[in-house]
């Protein structure tokens, strides 16, 4: 008999968002800064993973591209990231931010960036199964012409798992703003890229950055996008339109200050209805794993266990993968819950 705790760790998953950075381990990190002589807050791997708010925390993670510079480092952290992810958070399948534009700022160019992550990527599908895909990511301090440059640069050098742009970061003055990506974003739909950005996540944001996302910049997902629940007719129409949700419950202790609690906005998201997905956003910085978001994020918010089995099902569903490789995938993720929901405890079956 499954107890809760178990079945959760046991379910397989998904993670649709998640930074390629943040998958190196704390040791990686450390060891690889004072490599580099790259400053870090402290070399106390106990203290420096405190911070007040998403500014403070992308101060670290813009110091997490500075650390890796060739080929063979990114394939390494690449590797291991899977490994690790499908030994604790049973990964299935993931996709990956990867931000051209902070490598390039320790003259790592597009192309050694790509194929040092695909390399090891492609290594780890094929010793651990976990499949995956690329979406590169805007970063929204820079500028529009320089986000639809990027996004031609990515048309222009194409690789299969590179599916998909999106947009983190904050702008210079603070802010999401999707719409100021809107012709980066045209020239991705045009050519066929799947599109997703970060929205309604901060304290100054509100729901009028979701709104934004989707009706300038038509995306297929909505990362974070929390602050939807603030406006009733715009929670309406996303479950109505099941618009995904790639949610990261942890990390919005931090980046959106809120405690994880059944008032939660995203508690709030999902009992409405909406097509939630989990992942850990940034495993190494919110010191959090996969399974620590279902066991201990989606406890704390409330879920019960037919719930999170629905929300890891929405995960397959959402990828940015071929119609082939999903089918296979839903075939996996069936197959295995057939055999964990005979084991779960009825007690806790919800
Ligand atoms: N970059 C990495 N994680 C991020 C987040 N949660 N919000 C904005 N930018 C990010
Ligand atoms: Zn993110």
């Amino acid at each position: 008999m499954l107890a809760l705790d178990d079945y959760l760790r046991l379910l397989p998953k998904t993670e649709l968002h998640c930074h390629f950075v943040s998958t190196m381990s704390a040791g990686m990190l450390i060891a690889q800064a004072e490599r580099y002589g790259v400053p870090l807050r402290t070399s106390d791997a106990a203290e420096l993973f405190d911070y007040a708010d998403l500014r403070e925390f992308l101060v670290d993670f813009e110091a997490a591209h500075q650390v890796l510079r060739t080929p063979q480092e990114l394939a390494r952290v690449a590797y291991d990231g899977v490994r690790l992810a499908a030994a604790d958070g049973a990964l299935r399948y993931r996709e990956y931010f990867v931000n051209p534009h902070s490598f390039a700022a320790v003259g790592l160019g597009y192309g050694p960036l790509m194929d040092g992550v695909l390399d090891g990527l492609r290594a780890a599908e094929r010793d651990f199964g976990v499949g995956f895909n690329v979406v590169v990511a805007i970063r929204k301090d820079v500028t529009p012409t320089e986000a639809t440059e990027l996004v031609q640069l990515v048309t222009d050098t194409p690789y299969p798992e590179v599916v998909g742009i999106g947009a983190d970061y904050l702008t210079a003055e603070g802010t999401e703003d999707p719409a100021r990506f809107a012709e980066a974003y045209a020239l991705a739909k045009r050519v066929g890229l799947r599109t997703t950005i970060h929205a309604g996540e901060t304290p100054h944001s509100g729901p009028e950055d979701v709104r934004a996302a989707l009706d300038v910049l038509h995306v297929d997902r909505i990362d974070h996008g929390y602050r939807v629940v603030d406006d009733a007719e715009l929670l309406a129409r996303v479950v109505d339109e099941q618009v995904p949700f790639d949610a990261t419950p942890i990390s919005t202790t931090i980046c959106s200050g809120w405690r994880l609690d059944p008032e939660h906005r995203l508690a709030t998201l999902i009992a409405a209805g909406a097509n939630v997905n989990i992942s850990t956003d940034d495993a190494l910085f919110f010191r959090t794993d996969l399974g620590r978001e279902y066991r201990e994020g989606l406890v704390a918010l409330g879920v019960d266990a037919a719930t999170a089995r629905r929300l890891a099902l929405n995960g397959v569903e959402a990828a940015f993968c071929s119609d082939d490789e999903k089918a296979a995938l839903r075939a996996r993720f069936t197959g295995e819950l057939l055999a964990l929901d005979a084991m779960l405890d009825p007690a806790v079956a919800g």
